[in-house]
């Protein structure tokens, strides 16, 4: 039988993304109840992570501990890959120790490559590309405030990076109208774009995007990676700020996220991430419950 991975968030059918989030809404309500849950009873959970993180990591880890697994953490620094061992030969070497994989890394093909050699799943923890767990907490976290998503109107400002290429695919999938503004030179990537169809559209100007939204969300203008661009992104993106004036063309009820770490200041303005319809920490924190969605789904197909 062919082995499950998460790459993408298209990895998922719509009728699963649904089911992922009402199981991880589920486990959200258990452990504030403080009911155990064993679903990963053995299991093993390999994590090889080539970029810095605090919440995935944690969010992996602490799942695999608190649902009766264990997770080694794996860093290029401490490991053959860091001295140059190749991908595929560190794929098949250890997808026959442990039960599941999850990667962080630079190149998606890298990620792909993996994935071609492992015998067991493989979970993207972060791409260049895309970013498609972050979505799993994103949209549990709009259904647990406002319900479906579906006809919603969802506000994408700033990069056209890994995180808009995950909402675009979100969008697909959950049947949204995704806006997105952008500088000219940081558009999403157009195949992505055009595979969505007419309910995702590409523009540059932030107000006109957030107008009437149900959702705005950014991420940092610099990603992991492209340090070096600091200073000439700053620039470009300034207009893009997330800031009261921004959130006031939105719906007066509409929510904001960001996928953190945020640079106050930069793409959001510390009034709008501190205040009411800011959910950012709710959305942190549902990385937990939906990566045990997650891997659940994964060990048991
Ligand atoms: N949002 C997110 O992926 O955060 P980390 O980089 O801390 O894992
Ligand atoms: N776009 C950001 C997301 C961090 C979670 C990056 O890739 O650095």
């Amino acid at each position: 039988m062919a082995v499950r991975h998460f790459l993408s968030l298209l990895d998922l059918s719509a009728a699963e993304f649904r089911a992922l989030i009402k199981r991880a809404i589920e486990l959200r309500e258990e452990r504030r109840h403080g009911l155990s849950h064993d679903i990963l009873r053995h299991q093993v959970l390999g994590m090889i992570f080539e970029k810095s993180s605090t919440r995935t990591r944690v969010a992996f880890e602490g799942a695999m501990l608190q649902c009766g697994g264990s997770a080694i953490f794996l860093s290029p620094r401490d490991t053959q890959l860091g001295r140059g061992e190749p991908i595929q030969d560190t794929a098949r070497v250890l997808s026959r120790m442990v039960d599941i994989i999850t990667i962080r890394t630079y190149e998606h093909s890298k990620l792909e490559l993996f994935a071609a050699h492992s015998r067991v799943p493989v979970i993207n923890a972060l791409t260049d590309r895309e970013h498609p767990c972050q979505l799993l907490a994103d949209m549990q976290t709009y259904f647990e405030q406002r319900g479906d998503i579906r006809g919603k109107s969802v506000a994408w400002l700033g990069d056209g990076n890994n995180m808009c290429h995950s909402y675009i695919h979100a969008a697909q999938l959950l049947d949204f109208d995704l806006r997105i503004a952008c500088p000219a030179g940081y558009v999403p990537d157009t195949e992505i774009v055009r595979a969505a169809g007419a309910r995702v559209s590409v523009n540059d100007d932030p107000f006109a995007a957030a107008r009437g939204a149900d959702l705005l969300v950014t991420d940092v203008w610099a990603s992991m990676g492209q340090e070096e661009e600091e200073q000439a992104r700053r620039h470009a993106f300034a207009p893009y700020q997330v800031t009261a004036a921004v959130m006031a063309e939105a719906k007066a009820d509409a929510l904001f996220m960001h996928c953190l770490p945020a640079h106050r200041g930069e793409e959001v303005s510390d009034e709008v991430l501190e205040g009411p319809q800011s959910v950012v920490w709710d959305e942190a924190e549902n990385r937990l419950h939906s990566q045990k969605a997650l891997l659940e789904l994964l060990l048991r197909a």
